[in-house]
């Protein structure tokens, strides 16, 4: 596929480029870095969805020099040379197009806002939020205990990652429903994505006003009252792309989790009870069906080389973070090593990485509904083969279209 129009990424430099969609990074992502790397070595040249081009960082090396050199690789989406090449209703358009938020900050603004943000999921109370998780988590396996079978992803994982930053919102029960639904819908594409994502925005503006008024301890009243001073508009464009950032991806991680402990003998024989083999089962998703898979991204601010490519000022680099995880380079033997090790990328690295207390938050809340599901459902098995469990269809993000289960009532 061609690109509509040219940026100066693909006029020499992406004669050869990969297509970086389509189906078989479905099915089987690792196939295809595995082929990038045979093909281009440790940074490919690859067309993204519509043909826009981009380069691919897929050694661990290179991902880490990437989000370790802020000064050359920059955040700020507005440098990008390749703007004329998107096509209008690019589905990538709400990750790269700059908005008001901490994620396209640089330098000194970043360090205050990323601080401010780390500092408040930071005074979220552990004991407190592990808490209401058992609480939602229990609520919500009350709602399917009955009937003897669930589909995890829908009725569980998907649910609970919300429910609880809700909570750290200091949002009150009443509204959930609503804004689980609309924050669900804002993900998606067409119109009516949009029109959820302006109510989920326009909630969240509200939100920030009333905790001026009225401080809790919560995430809004903490930014609220920080010396920075931030705008009711920057809380809330805060809050808004933290709540993007930590909800499918924490749903995944879990929904990964689970699938790996029914499938895999290993976690089988201690299920039932076996609370140790939690954590590892979490640390291994993350090294080999990480939830953020590729992510835009970064931005040359000048000429430069990666990974003995020449790339321009203002080309995009994709980070590509399963690959760099699985990097024969970094790991030779894929399994090896992997179990208590955590210098994966898979919350990326630097400055822009998950911020470390939001990483701790992910951490409670997935071990958390995995612990709660065991204890209550101890004999949940799968209710179809593992090898129909299907993956969505994306480059981004890996996590299933469903987890069907069974189990006994007790
Ligand atoms: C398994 C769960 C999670 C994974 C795999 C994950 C992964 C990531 C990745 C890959 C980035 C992009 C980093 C970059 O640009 O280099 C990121 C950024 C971010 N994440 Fe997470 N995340 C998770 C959970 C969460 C949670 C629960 C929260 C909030 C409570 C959160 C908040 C953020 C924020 C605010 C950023 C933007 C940081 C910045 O640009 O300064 N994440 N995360």
């Amino acid at each position: 596929m061609t690109s509509p129009n040219k940026s100066s990424a693909d006029e020499d430099t992406h004669a050869g480029a990969a297509t970086f969609y389509g189906p078989r990074f479905q099915n089987n992502p690792e196939e295809v870095y595995r082929e990038l790397r045979r093909e281009h070595g440790t940074v490919a040249p690859v067309l993204l969805e519509g043909g826009v081009p981009a380069w691919c960082a897929l050694g661990y090396r290179e991902v880490h020099h990437v989000t370790s050199n802020p000064d050359l690789f920059g955040r700020d989406s507005r440098r990008w040379n390749g703007w004329n090449s998107v096509p209008h209703d690019w589905s990538l358009r709400p990750y790269v197009e700059p908005q008001p938020s901490v994620v396209f900050t640089e330098g000194e603004d970043h360090r205050k806002r990323g601080g401010a943000l780390a500092e408040a999921l930071a005074d979220v109370d552990e004991f407190d939020l592990r808490s209401q998780v058992e609480q939602i988590c229990d609520g919500l396996i009350d709602g399917f205990a009955g009937r003897g079978e669930a589909d995890l992803i829908a009725e569980y994982t998907h649910q609970i990652p919300l429910l609880a930053l809700l909570k750290i919102y200091g949002l009150p029960d009443e509204e959930a429903p609503t804004l689980v639904r609309d924050v669900a819908l804002s993900a998606e594409e067409g119109d009516e994505a949009v029109r959820a994502h302006e109510r989920v925005v326009a909630r969240m503006l509200a939100l920030a006003g009333e905790k001026r008024e009225n401080p809790g301890r919560d995430v809004p009243s903490f930014l609220q009252a920080h010396p920075v001073g931030f705008t009711d508009e920057e809380i809330a464009a805060d809050l808004f792309i933290t709540m993007g950032a930590g909800y499918l991806t924490t749903s995944d991680w879990m929904g990964n989790t689970i699938r790996l402990m029914l499938t895999d003998e290993r976690f089988a024989v201690t299920l039932a009870g076996g609370r140790r083999s939690v954590g590892q089962a979490l640390n291994e998703v993350l090294w080999e069906d990480t939830p953020t898979q590729n992510f835009v991204g970064r931005w040359a601010t000048q000429d430069t080389r990666l990974g003995g490519k020449r790339i321009r000022k203002g080309d995009l680099v994709v980070l590509g973070l399963a690959a760099a995880n699985t990097d024969p380079q970094v790991r030779p033997d894929s399994y090896a090593g992997a179990a208590g090790n955590q210098a994966h990328l898979s919350f990326s690295h630097g400055e822009h990485g998950c911020p470390f207390p939001a990483q701790e938050i992910a951490r409670i809340i997935t071990t958390t509904g995995i612990e709660v599901l065991l204890d209550r459902l101890p004999d949940v098995a799968l209710a179809v083969e593992p090898e129909d469990l299907v993956w969505r269809p994306s480059v981004w993000m890996r996590g299933l279209t469903a987890l069907p289960v069974t189990f006994t009532w007790y």
